[in-house]
């Protein structure tokens, strides 16, 4: 690979043009400077509500460093100055503290552990039917007309449905979530919406809690309000509800869409995946959130003076935690930047995050994609794509937001 002339990953054009993360940039660094300095860059500010970046930040390379410090919260904070790599006014971080994954370690692990009973595998089995039949209707809907917007018309369809099934949303919200949800998404262009997406997801939230106050059931929602222990308040449970629209939904929906591109790009990759798809799909995946990493980091801060990987961090120092950078990491993976459905260590990539914020979601993503993939390689397998795909600007999601497909119209349903 040779590298481009970026010199800051704060940049919003490196990933349109790069069509991905400046893999170049990122082993350059790794190379000769793996605990890399970036400098604030002033051009790049977004508009409000979103919070500028202004402190300069350590950038971690290599996959050993990110995996270490993303174990320990007690040296690397996601609570002091929040998890994401723009520095919040007082406001933005008091709602962030209010958010599950800024919370203090005690009160962290408490509510995940509570939030943790809607993802153990024995939730997560009991939701596979309706996983696979909100896939097959997602399919459904445009398995006749030959072609299709697949970010749009699929993609972010099955998150958003998996979401209110979770939190027991009835089915009248679930487009109204769609489109906040992808609102909410494109955190950098937030302010371009006439709406805000924010305080609509409220809205829904209040109102689903109250419902769920009076007639309780077994839905995420319902224990949150009732369960005293927690003492949550209203506005944790409206961090948490927007949390999940966001966390749970272009991460997946990307997921899905760089799935679809690889496949088209990597003809060889696709053959060998329908010569058997029950062998090689699960692999496949693991492969495409290694090698895509649409999350590409999350934030820390130094709560001491320290180190990492032998360099010295001051306390209030700013960590960008490479997820991208480290999934393409030559020291773990054999010619990293090689896309391979049949990689015996896909697994061992960090797109998830690790430790003890690592994501709660990661089993439900891969039964979303599982479910969703298989529909399509048996309903629409010849599915080509029949225009320019289209790259989010942002520095933070490595997401793919408009790609257009054909395909052999009217498959016989799965
Ligand atoms: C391909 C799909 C997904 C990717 C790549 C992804 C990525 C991540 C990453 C990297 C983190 C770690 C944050 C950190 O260490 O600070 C995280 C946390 C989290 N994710 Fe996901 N995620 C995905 C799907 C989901 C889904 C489907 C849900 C739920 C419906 C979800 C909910 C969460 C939550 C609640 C956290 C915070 C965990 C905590 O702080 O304890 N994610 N995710």
């Amino acid at each position: 690979m040779t590298a481009r002339t970026y010199s800051n990953i704060l940049d919003p054009d490196i990933f349109p043009t790069e069509k991905g993360p400046p893999h170049a940039l990122f082993d350059t660094w790794r190379e000769s400077d793996p605990v890399h300095w970036n400098p604030p860059a002033p051009a790049y500010n977004p508009a409000p509500p979103v919070s500028p970046v202004t402190k300069g930040f350590w950038v971690l390379t290599r996959h050993q460093d990110v995996f270490d410090v993303s174990l320990d919260q007690e040296r690397f904070s996601s609570h002091n100055e929040g998890f994401v790599i723009w520095d919040p006014a007082e406001a933005a971080l008091s709602r962030q503290r209010a958010n599950l994954m800024g919370m203090k370690s005690a009160e962290h692990a408490a509510l995940r552990h509570v939030v943790m009973r809607a993802f153990t595998p024995k939730a997560m089995q009991a939701i596979v039917p309706e996983i696979d039949r909100l896939s097959r209707e997602i399919i459904d809907d445009i398995v006749d007309s030959g072609n299709c917007e697949f970010v749009f018309d699929v993609a972010s369809k099955l998150p958003v449905y998996t979401f209110c099934q979770l939190m027991g949303i009835p089915e009248e919200y679930r487009s109204k979530v769609v489109d906040l949800g992808n609102a909410m998404a494109d955190v950098e262009t937030r302010s371009q919406h006439t709406f805000d997406p924010m305080v609509q997801l409220n809205e829904i939230s209040e109102s689903v809690s109250a419902q769920k106050r009076h007639v309780p059931d077994n839905s995420l929602m319902s224990i949150l309000v009732h369960d005293q222990s927690l003492g949550l308040s209203q506005l944790n449970i409206n961090m948490l509800f927007q949390l999940f629209a966001i966390a749970g939904h272009e991460t997946t929906r990307s997921t899905a869409a760089h799935f679809i591109h690889l496949m088209c790009t990597h003809p060889d990759q696709y053959k060998l995946l329908v010569s058997d798809v029950d062998k090689h799909i699960e692999n496949a995946i693991e492969e495409v959130l290694r090698y895509t990493t649409t999350t590409t980091h999350f934030r820390r801060t130094a709560t001491i003076d320290t180190e990492i990987g032998g360099k010295p961090v001051k306390k209030g120092d700013k960590i960008y935690l490479s997820y991208a950078a480290a999934n393409r990491d030559p020291a773990v993976f054999a010619n990293p930047h090689e896309f391979d459905i049949t990689r015996s260590n896909a697994r061992k990539h960090l797109a998830f995050g690790t430790g003890p914020r690592v994501c709660i979601g990661a089993r439900l993503a891969r039964m979303e994609l599982l479910a969703l993939l298989k529909q399509i390689l048996m309903r629409i397998p010849d599915f080509r794509i029949s225009g320019e795909p289209k790259w989010l600007r942002s520095i933070w999601f490595n997401a793919i937001t408009h790609l257009p497909l054909t395909f052999t119209p009217n498959r016989v349903g799965a």
